[in-house]
């Protein structure tokens, strides 16, 4: 097997040490569930990528290693077929492939309360927003797009300088999108024969309710279908009862989260980053407990940086007191800790993913239950979530370890049709273009049966109930 040497990232110099993993391994620190992973500096960024140059498309050095900031996708440069189907010892036909993604990487949601020592510009990104008459005869509006100012005379400031509607989509998002859709339609289009040359009534598209999702969803599918001329439903819930990005309201949810920040292990992780978030917090003006009692706004506000061309942030009363590449990986080495944890190791994990993510995976199965009993009115589905989504439907899959699902980190739940005399239909799962490695063993060719009782359990019988 080759080895690639890693931990290099683009423009700047890494100080994390070559580990010499495979860019596979990247995706899997055997020692993520300990909190001696956060503090130990010379695992760097475990060969992950978290830079980008501000436009795409980007992703990974090399290709298929762990990259925050554009995830690997299926693409024809390394998509080889599952080991039966290469072996021939059975025949295989893909017949349905249902896949998830995090949106594209984008500006961040947590402004530091302190202020942002930089712009963020996205005047070259037009977020479309209108809306007309489902009727060619009806009213067709003009394509009307975001464009975000500030007035002088306003006397609130965010915070931060700049053009950007937070979180909103960057440019490189938008083209890392379009070559993401690219990738798809050679391997599951023009190689696989599963997506159609023009969208028709066995595909089908959702998003959750944010504008982020929907923004990759018009690029990455632009992308599948270039010369495409029509318009496409992008299906949602009503936000209210949403089944993906915390739609529903269930504080179960809420007791659960506060249950498991309670743990001696979780106690443990504060306690090793307390320098660290010392530090950050009164650099940054970030001593609040939204910003200190979880790695979730530092790393989203570095990442947003370091993923779109920019530096990171550097305290606005002293502007040579600024965050180092160290710190970030740390943080971002917590961050990975803590999404192991939410969705991989903590006490009550299951029960924690029936509540948050259940009805989902409930949805999930169903559709690959229709391909099962031969009933499927569907070939292909794309459904453009987040982070939260993707974290636990891996959880529930029983992922080896789980670092934070990157931007564009997606699963593709493919089902083949096969004349093997044991299971008509096979499942694979790929993760990010690799197959899942989980406690079940390797997802690369397991019989779709199989892969339906892994993901039952996670399947609320009541959620009503356990909700209230
Ligand atoms: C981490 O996981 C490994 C393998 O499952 C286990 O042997 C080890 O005890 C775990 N460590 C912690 C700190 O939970
Ligand atoms: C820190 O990580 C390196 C690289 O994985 C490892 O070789 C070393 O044993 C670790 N040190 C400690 C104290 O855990
Ligand atoms: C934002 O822009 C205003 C007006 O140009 C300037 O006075 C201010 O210093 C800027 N703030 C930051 C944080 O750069
Ligand atoms: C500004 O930050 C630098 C780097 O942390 C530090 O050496 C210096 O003392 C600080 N200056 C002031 C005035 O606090
Ligand atoms: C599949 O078949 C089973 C058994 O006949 C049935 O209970 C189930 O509702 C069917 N599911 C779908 C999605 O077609
Ligand atoms: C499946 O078919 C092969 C080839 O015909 C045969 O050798 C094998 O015994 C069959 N297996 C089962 C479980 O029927």
């Amino acid at each position: 097997m080759s080895r690639f040497s890693v931990g290099i990232a683009i423009g700047l110099a890494s100080l994390s040490p070559v580990l010499g993993l495979t860019p596979e391994e990247t995706f899997y620190p055997p020692t993520l569930n300990d909190t001696a992973y956060i503090s130990n500096s010379s695992i760097g960024t475990y060969g992950g990528t978290y830079q980008a140059p501000t436009t795409g498309p980007t992703g990974g050095t090399p290709y298929g290693a762990y990259d925050y900031c554009s995830m690997p996708h299926p693409r024809p440069q390394e998509y080889e077929l599952p080991d039966a189907l290469k072996q021939g010892h059975v025949w295989g036909k893909l017949v349905y492939l249902e896949y998830l993604q995090r949106h594209q990487r984008r500006s961040p949601y947590n402004i530091l309360p302190g202020g942002e020592n930089q712009a963020y510009e996205c005047d070259n990104v037009r977020p479309y927003l209108y809306a007309g008459v489902n009727s060619f005869s009806g009213i067709q509006p003009i394509p009307m797009y975001a464009q975000t100012y500030q007035d002088p005379t306003n006397p609130f400031t965010p915070g931060v300088n700049g053009t950007c509607q937070y979180p909103q989509i960057t440019i490189g998002g938008i083209q890392d999108g379009f070559q993401h859709g690219k990738d798809l339609w050679a391997v599951y289009g023009e190689r696989l024969g599963l997506i159609p040359r023009q969208p028709n009534e066995r595909v089908w598209f959702r998003s959750s309710e944010s504008a982020l999702t929907q923004g990759s969803a018009g690029a990455v599918l632009r992308g599948v279908w270039p010369w495409y001329q029509g318009t496409l439903p992008l299906h949602q819930m009503v936000s209210s009862v949403d089944t993906v990005n915390a739609g529903y309201s269930c504080s179960a949810v809420g007791n659960m989260l506060n249950a498991i920040k309670s743990t001696p292990e979780w106690n443990e992780h504060i306690t090793v980053t307390a320098e660290l978030r010392s530090t950050l917090g009164s650099m940054l003006g970030a001593e609040s407990g939204s910003w200190q009692s979880t790695f979730d706004h530092f790393s989203d506000n570095f990442q947003a940086r370091l993923c779109n061309g920019y530096m990171l942030p550097c305290s606005l009363t002293n502007s040579s007191n600024c965050v180092t590449m160290e710190m970030a990986e740390e943080v971002f080495r917590a961050g990975d800790w803590e999404w192991n944890y939410y969705w991989r190791t903590n006490p009550d994990v299951a029960k924690y993913i029936q509540v948050v993510e259940g009805l989902f995976i409930g949805e999930i199965v169903t559709h690959l239950q229709a391909v099962l009993n031969g009933t499927s009115s569907l070939d292909y589905t794309h459904i453009f979530v987040h982070d939260g989504d993707i974290g636990p439907v891996l959880g529930a899959l029983g992922i080896d370890a789980l670092r934070w699902p990157a931007m564009a980190s997606n699963i593709a739940f493919e089902v083949w049709e096969t004349n093997d005399n044991q299971s008509r239909y096979y499942a694979r799962v790929l993760y990010s273009g690799w197959p899942l490695k989980t406690i079940h063993g390797t997802l690369d060719w397991v019989p779709l049966a199989d892969l339906i009782n892994i993901m039952k359990p996670y399947i609320p019988k009541d959620i009503v109930s356990l909700c209230a």
